[in-house]
């Protein structure tokens, strides 16, 4: 009888077993690590152009307002998942937060405005007066492209210039990677223009939704099918990786950890690893 149970109980757990070794690689997988899917913002329509302050853990996004007339600004502290909304930027598309300076720059309808957190004040910038899609912020120079020319400037030395690499060229979104390296991406696909060089080079036909750097200044961006990660060899070639698959995102950002943190149609989510190992 004993041994019956015994027989029992270890059938039952090795039936446990070969069902975790099913059930482990349910989930995201990212960089072959399964990953579950945590909701820290919902109810949120269609949130857009999302960065993250590492100093204070407050992930800036946007996201369609009322009536899907507008878009509104907000900051969700990643801790305390306490959301605030941005006012007094109309038709405000891009969010971008300087790494190094920790400057929070949000874009509009009207140009590129500065948001203070802590005194939750907004200031425009008057660097232009232009519709801009996308805002990107480094080493306190601010990077932008226009809606509808999709025209790419940088604001440098006080002074306001085409973007080398991009020039008259059509650019929606773009990114630079630790070393300067330009990324950019138009209808026409992905795009790379080396710091140092003068040929663009045509990386593939991804249609790119957002450029964010991570806490290393790693380049990542996402597709509505999934985030990718960037990286120029030595040799001057470059690698896209596919990070994860995921339908239908909307953007991304990345934690100071290195944690992913995607938007979805209705909702922000996060990453989280289990540890467990998937090759896919
Ligand atoms: C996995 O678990 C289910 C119940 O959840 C069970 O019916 C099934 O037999 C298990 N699979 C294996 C392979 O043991
Ligand atoms: C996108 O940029 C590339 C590289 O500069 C250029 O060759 C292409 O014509 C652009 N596409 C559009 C639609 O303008
Ligand atoms: C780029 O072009 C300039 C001017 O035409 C030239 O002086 C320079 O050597 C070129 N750089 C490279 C890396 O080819």
């Amino acid at each position: 009888m004993e041994l019956l149970i015994l027989t029992a109980l270890l059938t039952l757990a090795s039936a446990r077993l070969v069902n975790k070794t099913i059930n482990r690689c349910d989930g995201v997988i990212v960089n072959g690590i399964n990953h579950e899917k945590e909701v820290i913002k919902e109810n949120v329509d269609k949130p857009y152009m999302m960065s993250i302050d590492y100093n204070t853990n407050v992930l800036y996004y946007t996201y369609t307002g009322h009536q899907r007339m507008t878009f509104v600004p907000a900051a969700l502290n990643l801790k305390t998942k306490e959301n605030y909304i941005i006012t007094g930027i109309r038709g405000a598309f891009s969010t971008s937060v300087d790494l190094k300076s920790h400057r929070i720059y949000i874009a509009g309808v009207d140009g590129i405005y500065e948001f203070d957190n802590q005194e939750k004040i907004i200031r425009n910038l008057g660097l232009t007066n232009l519709n801009i899609w996308q805002v990107f912020a480094k080493d306190g120079l601010v990077y932008y492209t226009t809606y509808h020319d999709e025209k790419a400037f940088v604001y440098k030395n006080l002074q306001l210039t085409k973007v080398t690499g991009i020039g008259d060229t059509r650019a929606l979104l773009l990114g630079l990677d630790k070393k300067d390296n330009i990324f950019f991406s138009n209808s026409s696909g992905l795009f790379f223009h080396p710091k140092d060089g003068n040929l663009t080079i045509f990386v593939g036909e991804y249609t790119v939704n957002a450029f964010t750097t991570d806490a290393n200044e790693k380049l990542h961006f996402s597709t509505p099918a999934g985030i990718f990660s960037t990286e120029v060899e030595s040799t001057g070639n470059v690698k896209i990786k596919k990070v994860a698959e995921i339908n239908n995102i909307y953007g991304m950002a990345v934690e100071g950890d290195g944690t992913f943190i995607y938007s979805a149609d209705n909702a922000i989510i996060r990453l989280k690893s289990t540890g467990a190992e998937c090759s896919r």
